[in-house]
């Protein structure tokens, strides 16, 4: 499947056929390629939960309003941020470069983050976001489907999975096999009022 077909064919499922389960294998080649997504200075601020438990699949089914995907899916990821990635020995982060770059990154994120929550809820949300469609089109070039989610109890999700005090849970993405395609899109607006030719009118 190339990058073209992976992203026309992905689609948010609703149903999930319960008795396909994927391989620790093909997990750890999941998140492996999740890794390679960008993330501002490369802070790699997100924080993974994969869960194929079916114990705490169900608990998260219940958080998220009943929805059938987290029970009947194959693996459901909380994708999180860490709020203090920026200052979490951050020279790592440029550990394949000489020390000057690592040193030139700390004090930038240092000056970006240490004064803003703001920046730092912005920029776990931007990594997430990219991590999250790495995963859906990864699934689609491993042959399965996808349903990113918000609709969950935060409160009762942030329970389930143990969440540090200075992270936050950005989405949850649910993969497994689909049993039933997806309903026609719902319709995307139109090049015209979304794509703006150098500034806005
Ligand atoms: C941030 C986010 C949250 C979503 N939450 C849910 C959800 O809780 N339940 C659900 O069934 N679909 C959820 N969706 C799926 C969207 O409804 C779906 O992506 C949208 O209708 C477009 O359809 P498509 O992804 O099949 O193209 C969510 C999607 C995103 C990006």
């Amino acid at each position: 499947m190339d990058t073209f077909e992976a992203i026309s064919s992905r689609r948010a499922i609703k149903k999930f056929d319960s008795n396909y389960k994927m391989t620790f294998e093909q997990i750890d080649s999941l998140m492996k390629l999740t890794l390679l997504s960008p993330t501002s200075y490369n802070q790699q601020n997100w924080r993974f939960v994969t869960i194929s438990d079916q114990s705490i699949k169900e608990k998260i089914g219940i958080a998220a309003r009943n929805q059938a995907q987290p029970v009947d899916g194959s693996l459901v990821i909380l994708l999180c941020g860490n709020l203090n990635a920026w200052k979490d020995d951050p020279l790592r982060y440029w550990k394949n470069h000489p020390v000057e770059k690592q040193e030139l990154v700390k004090s930038s994120l240092e000056k970006k983050y240490s004064e803003s929550l703001q920046n730092r809820r912005d920029e776990a949300m931007r990594s997430c976001g990219f991590a999250g469609q790495t995963i859906m089109l990864a699934a689609r070039q491993m042959g399965l489907d996808s349903c990113p989610m918000v609709g969950f109890d935060y409160d009762e999700m942030a329970q389930i999975i143990n969440l540090p005090d200075d992270h936050l849970i950005v989405l949850m993405i649910v993969v497994g096999k689909s049993s039933e395609p997806a309903k026609e899109r719902g319709g995307q607006l139109s090049l015209g009022e979304v794509v703006f030719e150098n500034k806005f009118p």
